[in-house]
């Protein structure tokens, strides 16, 4: 099996926006920041779990709807005084297609 997975074309996410792709370990989100970067992280909030795809994307974060936290796409950590952390994603992207890790696909999340 391949070692990376093409879930979809770069142009189907939008700019500011995310795309859930599920996958057997959980839904992953891949978020497009407003430069173009790709990120992907579990689509889930290190705080009780809200959906990181529904927040909003800014500079290289996205705040999660549900309380507000912030979540680092580079990393996947919490800012400022909140702890955890998203579980990310290794992304590649070529000829035009986002390529996600197939280890981290299908790995269960914690
Ligand atoms: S579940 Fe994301 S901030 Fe509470």
């Amino acid at each position: 099996m391949s070692e990376w997975i093409d879930v979809g074309a770069v142009d189907d996410v939008p700019t500011l926006g995310s795309r859930v792709v599920q996958a057997p370990g959980g839904d992953i989100a891949v978020f497009k920041a407003a430069d173009g970067t790709l990120f992907a992280l579990r689509d889930r909030c290190p705080h009780k779990g809200g959906p990181l795809s529904q927040g909003m994307v800014h500079g290289h974060s996205v705040t999660c709807p549900l309380h507000n936290w912030v979540i680092s796409l580079k990393t996947g950590e919490a800012q400022g005084a909140d702890h955890g952390c998203a579980h990310k994603i290794p992304l590649r992207v070529e000829g035009g297609r986002i390529l996600l890790a197939a280890s981290t696909l299908l790995a269960r999340a914690a």
